[in-house]
């Protein structure tokens, strides 16, 4: 059978991420999370002291960046310059920040670059906002996966831990936010491709989420 792509998109906290990297190992294919490049550019803006606002100063740090992804022994390691940034790509600060970063074009130019590349051998399972609808639009499966706003905060507020604790309101009300910034921003916005499965897994396991994907890839390989 041979290789191909698959895109898997939608909003913040819908599980991409999870079913994404399973579906990769059931198929032996390599997973890349896109939403982790504009983590890391967030995480180096904000290391720099530039705003996220700042376009001019954006684009010339990101003429300096350089992202890199890797398979770590549990999950998938997020180099910026070399450094280990995994973890700290996860902070609160970050979240908070990341869907304005992710507006700029010179951010966007060349972390899609680099997504097209990591694609161009196929067998790769990639997930985000503008896979399937900008970065592949090709891909021979491409997902959308939606949740109820409420079940993806509850979702988030039992990843949480610690020192993190945010009432789930204010988590409900933050996704909300990510979500409606990330699908009015002018390039390339959070869209369902016209060509992409929606799957709603509000009242899904994320075993039986991962089963409808690899059915659908079944059907293409
Ligand atoms: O997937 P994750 O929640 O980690 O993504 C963080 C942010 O990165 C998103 O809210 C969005 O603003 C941005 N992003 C994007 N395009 C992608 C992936 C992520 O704009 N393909």
């Amino acid at each position: 059978s041979s290789r191909i792509n698959v895109a898997i998109d939608g909003p913040a906290g819908a599980g991409k991420s999870t079913v994404a990297r399973k579906v990769a190992q059931q198929l032996g294919y390599v997973y890349i999370d896109t939403g982790a490049m504009y983590r890391a550019v967030a995480y180096a803006a904000n290391r720099a002291g530039i705003p996220a606002s700042d376009a001019a100063r954006l684009s010339e740090l990101m003429t300096t960046v350089e992202i890199s992804l890797e398979p770590g022994a549990d999950g998938q390691l997020v180099r910026l310059n070399g450094e280990d940034i995994t973890t700290a790509i996860r902070s609160r600060e970050v979240t908070l920040q990341v869907s304005e970063i992710a507006s700029h074009e010179s951010v966007r130019i060349k972390l899609v670059e680099m997504q097209r590349g990591l694609a161009a051998m196929k067998g790769i399972v990639m997930d985000g906002r503008d896979i399937g609808s900008h970065v592949l639009p090709n891909a021979e499966v491409k997902v959308f996966l939606i949740a109820s706003a409420r079940v993806r905060a509850l979702r988030r507020f039992q990843e949480l831990s610690g020192s993190e604790i945010v009432p789930l309101e204010q988590l409900e009300k933050e996704i909300v936010e990510r979500d409606r910034s990330d699908e009015s921003r002018q390039i390339s916005p959070l869209t369902c491709a016209k060509d992409a499965v929606v799957v709603d897994s509000t009242e899904l396991s994320i075993d039986q989420v991962v089963t409808v994907i690899l059915d659908l890839c079944r059907t293409k390989t």
